[in-house]
């Protein structure tokens, strides 16, 4: 049996977060500019095959957890296809998607035929012309039965993101933990993160996990539990008795890179060994040039000395390398 992947830190590399796309049907402030961005050229998009050849070789050195992302994994044509090729991979044992949830009532049947086992939806606000306003386009009915056809498509347990944002949507909080109370939901709030254009909203609307954790625990006594099913870094607590849970994600706050156990692909082939950081590795040319898995090993673990121990930026600085986490998805 081959080596598992472990890093120069000795933490375990389980988990690959694969971006299929840059491209977005939405237009978050948070993430990206209203034009959009220079997306990357569709040549240099890697193929379900070239995909599926990278997460085998992965696989074969310990990656057990796949999760699709974008940019909008959704807006990639079959996107059922690849989940296919890689429920086929020996050793993969969770496939997992993150959407914004627009298009999820149309495909949540085939892809859980496929052999996708679960979906984090992004949901900011329970407000329609809100959501409006936040994503730039419009669409909250479509995620929320986006979000119900995923729960009766047993596509769970089914998580819900909320980029909290002080004066947008934090008004909301009490609503989304109430939710935990009547759904088998699971509701993280996220501190705003920092990507390139998003400075003065860091600076006018960031909030503390902390407080969150505070305002939440004001509605009833929580306890702290598993993030469930899952591989991430939420932090994870209930409320007696519910069917739900509520969590956060701080990257900022408390950060959680002594217990990474990620790398990232981008939707053009190159692996990203911290999501705030200068650290790539090309595998498209070698994987184009016809290296097949050997040569796709061997630079996995040549990336385990490249990998950083912690990112080190704090709050209203800019991730130089990233544009947005459409690039990279998050
Ligand atoms: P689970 O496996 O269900 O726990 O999912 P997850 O939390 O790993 O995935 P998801 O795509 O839902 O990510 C939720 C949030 O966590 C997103 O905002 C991600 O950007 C953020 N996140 C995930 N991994 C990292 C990381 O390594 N560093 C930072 N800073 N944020 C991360
Ligand atoms: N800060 C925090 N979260 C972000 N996401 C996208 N951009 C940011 C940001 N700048 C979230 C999305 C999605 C998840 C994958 O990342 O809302 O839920
Ligand atoms: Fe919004 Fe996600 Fe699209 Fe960015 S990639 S604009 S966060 S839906």
């Amino acid at each position: 049996r081959a080596e598992a992947l472990v890093d120069a830190f000795r933490r375990p590399i389980t988990y690959l977060r694969v971006s299929v796309t840059d491209r977005c049907n939405l237009r978050c402030v948070y993430c990206m500019p209203e034009a959009g961005l220079p997306w990357i050229p569709k040549p240099e998009i890697l193929d379900y095959e070239e995909i599926a050849a990278i997460i085998r070789a992965a696989a074969s050195i310990g990656v057990r957890s796949i999760r699709l992302t974008g940019g909008e994994p959704l807006i990639r044509c079959d996107l059922e296809r690849l989940v296919a090729l890689i429920a086929a991979i020996p050793g993969i044992d969770d496939i997992a998607l993150s959407t914004n949830g627009l298009l999820l009532a149309d495909q949540a049947a085939a892809l859980r035929a496929a052999g996708l086992r679960r979906v984090n939806v992004s949901l900011d606000t329970l407000h329609d012309d809100r959501f409006t306003a936040i994503a730039r386009r419009p669409g909250l009915s479509r995620v929320l039965a986006g979000i119900d056809a995923a729960l009766a498509e047993g596509l769970g347990p089914v998580k819900l993101n909320c980029v909290l944002m002080r004066g947008v949507n934090d008004d909301e909080l009490e609503a989304f933990a109430e939710m935990t109370r009547t759904r088998a939901v699971h509701v993280r709030f996220i501190e705003v993160m920092p990507v390139h254009d998003n400075v003065a909203l860091q600076r006018d609307a960031w909030i503390s996990s902390d407080e969150v954790l505070e305002r939440l625990g004001a509605l009833g006594a929580l306890h702290a539990v598993p993030n469930p099913h899952g591989n991430g870094p939420a932090r994870t607590f209930a409320y007696d008795g519910v069917p739900g849970t509520v969590g956060v994600i701080s990257p900022l706050a408390h950060d959680y890179c002594e217990t990474c156990n990620r790398v990232r692909l981008s939707a053009d082939g190159r692996l990203k060994l911290c999501l705030f950081g200068d650290h790539l590795i090309d595998l498209r040319t070698p994987l184009r040039a016809g290296g097949g898995e050997a040569a796709i090993v061997a630079l996995l673990r040549a990336a385990m000395h490249v990998k950083p121990e912690r990112h080190h930026l704090a709050l209203g600085e800019t991730a130089s390398a990233m544009r947005a986490f459409s690039e990279i998805g998050g």
